[in-house]
């Protein structure tokens, strides 16, 4: 299965022998270590990963689905580089901020207000916070799969099976006021909340780490409905699908409108960012001149809303606000959801290609996918062989991951992931 792969890779084998020693798995972040090992990454521009062995790669992971417009756009890299000579991080007020807050209260639905933060788990952490001090309630809902980042209080029911501890060391007493429901079913989620004080129920529209598998939209509207008639808030966690769906985000694309948005990956042009927006009476919760203590919810952080990623963000939205880019990217993600079907049904392999807008991933079952269980039920087994096949010749997902689409990808990269898939697939057909 690895031979392929360890012999085009022999510098990055000897790169993770080195990093192992002191970096945990030789990585900085878990996700990113795949057996056998990683490749190292050397350089990066457009569609393509280059590795320290000198392969290439059509990126399809682009920096956990936050490079849109691909790797090191020129515009960004301009306007960055430009900036850079003027400071990189001033810990004072200016007006790059000002100007990306601004950018998207025109382009987002309810977001009069924004507070950014370096990631999206911080965002999370704080709207969290905030939803609590705004409602006076406890308790906090989310789904099983969904991911919100590593905040102690939402991380919970990521992976199957839902009721194992996710890490250790986070406390019953963090956890205790955390509700986990089941994804795109109403019903058993009305049950779970019923005698619940709940603050706020937080979603993903599309589970980007539980598989790719997007919101239903009746079951959206029907959240909505439940969250207005017992005053909970709705919280979108945009961080994937912020500015990919459409330039409004999910709100727009599935005509839903959330209490409270959190945004992260594409906001930051690809430098860390996070950030949470709403409507000025939930948000000036953060005033401390409008709300004393006890009242006021705290947010901060040294490298909040840096110049640097602030340049990078204004630009990537200027490029996105016209929803032309991601109108052409959510068709090609309609084709290609489509194509990799074909290829696979006509091998007779069970599979179902999952995702929505320019979002996909491939889960090998028969059985129809709502809901994050039924993606750890799929055989993930074969989604890592096929992963692991496709990075042998040159096409990069991070295994078992949703794969992104970028403008930067061309018609011959989508090409080689077609004829690859049918390669894959003709070896490994059903019999
Ligand atoms: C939907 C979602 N929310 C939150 C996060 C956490 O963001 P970060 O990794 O920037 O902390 C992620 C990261 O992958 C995510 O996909």
């Amino acid at each position: 299965m690895f031979e392929e792969y360890i012999s085009k890779t022999p510098t990055s084998k000897s790169l993770h022998e080195r990093a192992r020693k002191v970096l945990p798995a030789g990585v900085s972040y878990g996700i990113r270590f795949f057996e056998p090992y990683p490749f190292y990454t050397a350089k990066a521009k457009g569609s393509k990963l280059y590795d320290v062995d000198g392969n290439e790669y059509i990126d399809f992971w682009l920096g956990h689905t936050a490079l849109i417009l691909g790797h090191s756009p020129p515009a960004i890299i301009k306007a960055v580089k430009n900036q850079l000579e003027k400071g990189t991080h001033y810990g004072t007020s200016h007006e790059l901020e000002i100007a990306l807050a601004e950018q998207i209260t025109k382009m987002v639905p309810n977001a009069q207000m924004t507070r950014f933060t370096n990631s999206g788990t911080e965002a999370n952490m704080y709207v969290t916070r905030l939803a609590r001090a705004y409602t006076g309630k406890k308790k906090i809902a989310k789904f099983e799969g969904g991911w919100h980042g590593g905040y102690d209080a939402l991380h919970v029911g990521v992976k199957h099976p839902f009721d194992v501890p996710e890490s250790a060391g986070l406390t019953k007493g963090a956890l205790e006021d955390t509700i986990c429901l089941p994804f795109n079913d109403l019903e058993e989620e009305k049950k779970k909340i019923k005698n619940e004080e709940v603050a706020a129920i937080l979603i993903e529209p599309v589970l980007g780490a539980g598989g790719g598998v997007p919101v239903e939209e009746e079951f959206l509207k029907g959240l909505r409905e439940l969250c207005d008639e017992k005053n909970i808030l709705l919280i979108f966690d945009e961080v994937i699908t912020g500015f990919r769906l459409a330039p409004g985000g999910a709100q727009q694309f599935y005509g839903v409108k959330a209490d409270l948005t959190v945004f992260g990956k594409i906001l930051g042009g690809g430098f860390p960012v996070g950030a949470f927006c709403g409507p000025r009476e939930i948000m000036e919760r953060l005033d401390s001149r409008v709300y004393e203590r006890p009242l006021f919810s705290f947010h901060g952080g040294t490298f909040t809303a840096n110049p640097i990623t602030m340049t990078a963000g204004l630009e990537t939205l200027k490029i996105l606000k016209d929803g032309r880019l991601i109108n052409n990217l959510n068709k090609l993600g309609d084709k290609i959801r489509e194509q990799l079907r074909e290829i696979f049904e006509a091998h007779d392999i069970d599979v179902q290609v999952v995702g929505a807008s320019s979002l996909f991933n491939t889960h090998f079952t028969r059985e129809n996918i709502k809901d994050a269980t039924a993606v750890f039920k799929a055989d993930r087994k074969k989604l890592i062989d096929y992963n692991l096949k496709l990075i042998a010749n040159g096409i990069f997902f991070l295994p078992t991951h949703t794969g992104a689409l970028s403008t930067a990808h061309s018609k011959t990269d989508i090409e080689k992931l077609l004829s690859e898939t049918e390669k894959y697939a003709k070896q490994n057909k059903a019999t």
